[in-house]
C-alpha cells in the first residue's frame, strides 16, 4: 500500500482510528504541540512539528512549503488531514494535488469552515453529518468522497454533537482511505 502521511492538530482521534485500521502511516506531522503527536510517538511514528506562529508574523507559504518538504522527505505519495487547523497556500497543489484529503464536521456543502458543529446547532438543523473529500485550494471544497449523516438529539452541545460525527468519522474515514490507497 502506498505511504501516508498525517495531518493532524488536536486530540488525535481520527489518528488513532486510521492507525488501529492499519493504514500505512508513515509520519505524522502537525502545526502545534497535541494529543495527535502523543498517539504517533506511542505507535511509534515518526512526527515532524513545524510550529506556527498566531499573529501577523505567520509566513503561511513558508510554513505551506515546509510541510511539502516533508512529504518529499519521506516519500509520502498521499496525505490525510486529520483535524487540521492551518490553511495551506496554493503551491501545496502543484506538486501533491488530488492527492491531500480531508474530512470535515458537516454535510458540505453545508456548514464550511471552524465552526461547522457550532454553525449547525445554531441553524436547528434535526441532521448534519461529515464529508470526506479531496482537498483544493479553496477551504472545505473539492470532491466529495463519501459523506455519513447523524442526528442533531434534543439538548445536544457542541461537545455531545461533535463527538457523534468523529465516531462516524472514525469508521468511515479510514475505510475511505483505504481505498483511495
Ligand atoms: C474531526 O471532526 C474533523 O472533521 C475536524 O476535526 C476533528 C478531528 O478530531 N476537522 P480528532 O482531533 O481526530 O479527535
Amino acid at each position: 500500500m502506498k505511504k501516508l502521511a498525517v495531518l493532524v492538530s488536536g486530540t488525535g482521534s481520527l489518528l488513532e482510528a486510521m492507525i488501529q485500521d492499519g493504514l500505512p502511516v508513515e509520519v505524522v506531522i502537525t502545526d502545534r504541540t497535541c494529543r495527535g503527536l502523543e498517539i504517533a510517538k506511542q505507535n511509534c511514528i515518526p512526527t515532524v512539528l513545524i510550529p506556527r506562529e498566531f499573529n501577523q508574523t505567520f509566513d503561511r507559504d513558508l510554513f505551506t512549503r515546509c510541510v511539502t518538504r516533508v512529504f518529499g522527505l519521506y516519500r509520502v505519495e498521499f496525505i490525510a488531514m486529520a483535524g487540521f487547523m492551518t490553511i495551506f497556500t496554493p503551491t501545496i497543489f502543484e506538486r501533491y494535488g488530488g492527492r491531500i484529503l480531508n474530512t470535515h464536521p458537516s454535510l458540505l456543502p453545508l456548514f464550511k469552515g471552524h465552526s461547522a458543529v457550532e454553525d449547525a446547532l445554531a441553524a436547528g438543523v434535526t441532521e448534519t453529518g461529515c464529508t470526506i473529500h479531496v482537498a483544493t485550494e479553496r477551504l472545505d471544497d473539492g470532491p466529495i468522497l463519501m459523506q455519513e449523516s447523524v442526528p442533531v438529539l434534543p439538548g445536544d452541545t457542541v461537545d455531545t454533537l461533535h463527538e457523534r460525527i468523529k465516531a462516524a468519522e472514525r469508521t468511515l474515514y479510514p475505510a475511505v482511505i483505504r481505498s483511495f490507497l
